[in-house]
């Protein structure tokens, strides 16, 4: 119902202006229903399904249902008090650089209505590590869906000092985040998957895991939960090692960022990165991949082009604990999340499942 009004009056309206001024009018919208209460509870009696089936539960963080927003919706961390009311079970914020950023010039994201596919080429516009730990503090205790805090390298940062970059963002955001995300697959920000290689990775890794170790010991509380956010274009032989290290650290995987491969695409072709439908079998490959390798050991985050609770299902089924969508909720509006968990309950239900964690990697 609510699908179908999106989908026949706001899509349209949305779709004839410029992609990033509709992703300012419904970014602004949202943040203004934000400080209300009862738009907050008006849209939670819309989109929120409560059903303990669908929990799930990763080292520290416990999870409402399995279905997260991706990085790049809330950029500045704005919409934290918002997001929980519709339907999320978590949300990532960010990327967050340790410098305030402007991105690449406009304009910089483009619809592909016919794949239903979208490329951006936004380059880590954000206001900052500083700005965001401050909004994430402020945000509503009462409201408790785990926010993840996604950080990156700052654009004029020179690669060999990454490691450097990414430490510093986490030690300002460390304390307000229920998990940590490294995005080292960004293909917006030069050189920056050079970072996926075995030796630049492993630096990067254990930096960061020894800080978020450090942090907890410190404050007598478990570790945080760390993610690292992969590439779907690396090779066969890249993907295992990233498991086998992530194994070795202790480190999650999300998996996947937008693909620079176009090649679904018709049109005038832009640089940038590409998601949503066709990003769907390239993000599974890789979660198939690494979960063959990692067996559970390590938590995986599946992403890209989630457009229906099959999507999503297939994704948990291959390996994710849990999964993220971001292109499939510009085309498919904002009652996507309940319809994916509603419809998760119905497939677990057809399979015997008793709860959602029961499912994930049986597709072997
Ligand atoms: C993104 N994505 C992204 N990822 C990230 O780690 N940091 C970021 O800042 C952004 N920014 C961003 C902006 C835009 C406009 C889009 C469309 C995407 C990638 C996103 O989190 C996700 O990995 C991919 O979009 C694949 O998922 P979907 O969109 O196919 O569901």
């Amino acid at each position: 119902m609510i699908g179908s009004v999106y989908r026949k009056a706001l899509k349209p309206f949305f779709f004839a202006l410029d992609a990033e001024t509709a992703h300012e009018l419904a970014t602004g919208l949202l943040a203004k229903a934000s400080g209300f209460e009862f738009a907050q509870d008006a849209l939670a009696s819309l989109f929120v399904v409560d059903d303990p089936r669908l929990e799930v539960s990763i080292r520290s963080i416990t999870c409402p249902n399995p279905v997260g927003l991706a990085a790049g919706f809330d950029k500045n961390a704005e919409l934290l008090d918002i997001l929980p009311s519709l339907g999320f079970g978590f949300i990532e914020v960010g990327s967050f650089t340790p410098l305030p950023q402007e991105g690449q010039k406009r304009p910089r994201l483009f619809r592909y209505p016919r794949q239903q596919a979208v490329v951006n080429r936004m380059g880590f516009n954000n206001p900052g590590v500083k700005v965001a730990a401050e909004r994430l503090a402020r945000r509503d205790p009462g409201i408790r869906i785990p926010v993840g805090v996604n950080v990156g390298k700052g654009r004029e940062t020179p690669i060999e000092e990454a490691t450097e970059d990414y430490l510093t963002a986490l030690n300002v955001v460390h304390d307000t985040a229920d998990y940590l995300v490294l995005n080292i697959s960004s293909p917006n920000t030069p050189n920056l998957r050079a970072l996926q290689q075995a030796e630049p990775l492993e630096k990067i890794l254990r930096a960061a895991a020894d800080l978020v170790r450090a942090r907890a010991e410190a404050a007598g509380v478990p570790p945080k939960p760390l993610f690292v956010k992969i590439s779907p274009d690396n090779d066969e032989a890249l993907v295992e090692d990233i498991g086998r290290l992530c194994v070795d650290i202790g480190c999650g995987v999300v998996a996947t960022n937008t693909t620079i491969d176009h090649s679904p695409l018709t049109g005038a072709k832009q640089q940038g990165g590409m998601s949503g439908r066709p990003l769907r079998e390239k993000s599974n490959d890789v979660i198939r991949r690494l979960y063959r390798i990692t067996r559970g050991v390590v938590p995986i985050i599946g992403v890209g082009g989630v457009f229906t609770a099959a999507d999503a299902y297939e994704k948990i089924k291959l390996g994710a604990s849990l999964v993220q969508v971001y292109t499939g909720w510009i085309y498919r509006g904002p009652g996507l999340v309940a319809e994916i968990n509603r419809g998760l309950l119905r497939l677990m239900e057809r399979d015997g499942f008793k709860s959602i964690r029961d499912a994930v990697g049986t597709a072997g």
